[in-house]
């Protein structure tokens, strides 16, 4: 039986592991869940999984939680309690599925402790990418992918010679016989929208978006496609992969979930129905396989279509990819400048249009340092907010 602490427990990642948990309870136990506000939600779901610990990051939501709980779940709030329930001595798996770079400590603190971390929060590596495998190596734990793409690599590796018993970041070795690996992308609801009616592109219409159920942030960066960005961002450091090595297609139909190429002409791919659990179940697995509730694909009825990104449809990409070229901060710069653009589109304060704008000035204005340190991170990313909200102030 492994112990799972749940971190996002009330998002679109954590409650695709509560699925597939349920269909184990042979195998898996919830033993501490975390949420932000959302207190109600973590009732039902305590009430429910009966975890040992619940953490709401907003203490007013803890007090509510704690009067509507029936049960003896200890209920604490604040980030240090996200660490703590991450790095308990009785959890054995750490889902890290709190949204955006609020995620990396507590996914920090289950690697530097030495867990299974099962990494949906690609932030975390987005931001702190060296300082986060560094971690993963000295402790000993394991790095599972959560995201589907990175799953699919991991599992395209695992098929190879160069499969690794710990996860994908125990090893110095590049991958020698991999020639490059190919992210794919939905292309998002705007792949064939005409680019002189993006100007009116509404926060609704930039969530509801065509294969995938995610939360709203995410669902906003694959319309922008910076999602592809921050994930080409997330292979480099999981693979180990130079930038040149990293390649991004657009396929419509979300079946092939990303494909490695190998130096002797074979290609590799996954492919799967667009569902999370898949890609949560062989986390929770590794390195068997459980079933998960997706039923395969049907290939007889499926076509794969693949286009090349068109760059001035999505300037985001673009912008992620020179960052991870830059190297040092402006990955974290980047990434805290998209989350403040993101949150101001959702607020109806800027437009779809300005989420680059506001991206490309603040990476010009924050000066560039080599982040070698947690405490230069987390300045670095405290300024590039700071940029960013300027910035995004002068567009609303
Ligand atoms: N959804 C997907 O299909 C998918 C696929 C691949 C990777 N990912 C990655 O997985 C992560 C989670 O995505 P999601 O789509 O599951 O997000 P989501 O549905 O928005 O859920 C986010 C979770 O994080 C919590 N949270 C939000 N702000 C927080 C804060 N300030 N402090 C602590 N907890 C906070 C939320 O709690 P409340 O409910 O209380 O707000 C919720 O439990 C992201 O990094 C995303 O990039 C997601």
């Amino acid at each position: 039986m492994k112990n799972i602490t749940i971190l996002g427990a009330t998002g679109s990642i954590g409650s695709s592991t509560l699925s597939v948990i349920s269909r184990h309870p042979q195998k898996f136990s919830v033993f501490a869940m975390s949420a932000n506000t959302n207190w109600r939600s973590m009732a039902e779901l305590c009430n429910k999984f009966e975890p040992r610990f619940a953490v709401m990051s907003d203490s007013v939501s803890a007090s509510k939680l704690k009067h509507a709980l029936e049960i003896d779940t200890i209920v604490m709030s604040g980030s240090e309690a996200l660490c703590e329930i991450a790095s308990h001595h009785e959890t054995d798996y750490v889902m890290a599925a709190i949204v955006g770079s609020t995620g990396m400590p507590s996914a920090l603190a289950a690697a530097n402790a030495g867990k299974r971390v099962m990494l949906a929060n690609k932030e975390s590596l987005v931001l702190a990418g060296e300082i986060f495998i560094g971690a993963i190596k000295k402790s000993g734990a394991e790095l599972i992918p959560v995201d589907s793409e990175h799953s699919a690599i991991f599992q395209c590796l695992n098929g190879d010679t160069l499969s690794n018993e710990k996860g994908v970041a125990t090893t110095d070795e590049v991958y020698s016989s991999v020639v490059k690996v190919q992210l794919t992308a939905s292309g998002g609801p705007f792949f064939r929208k005409p680019i002189d009616e993006f100007m009116s592109i509404t926060p609704e219409q930039a969530c509801a978006h065509p294969n995938w159920s995610m939360g709203k942030k995410i669902s906003v960066d694959s319309a922008t496609m910076m999602n592809k960005g921050l994930e080409a961002i997330e292979a480099h450091y999981l693979f180990a992969l130079h930038p040149d090595q990293i390649d991004i297609v657009i396929h419509p139909q979300s079946i092939i979930h990303s494909s490695v190429y190998f130096k002797d002409g074979s290609t590799l791919s996954q492919l799967g129905s667009p569902d999370m659990r898949t890609a949560v179940s062989y986390a929770l697995s590794y390195p068997t396989r459980i079933e998960s509730g997706v039923s395969p694909v049907d290939l007889t009825k499926q076509s794969l279509d693949f286009y090349i990104p068109d760059n001035k449809r999505f300037p985001c990409l673009g912008l992620a990819i020179d960052a991870l070229k830059m190297g040092g901060c402006c990955m974290g710069t980047i990434n805290a400048a998209n989350e403040i653009a993101v949150s101001s589109f959702l607020e109806n304060k800027i437009k779809f249009l300005d989420i680059h704008k506001v991206i490309e000035q603040t990476l010009s204005l924050v000066p560039f340092s080599k982040n070698e340190s947690l405490a230069q991170v987390m300045s670095n990313d405290e300024l590039a907010r700071e940029v960013a909200s300027e910035v995004a102030r002068s567009y609303a």
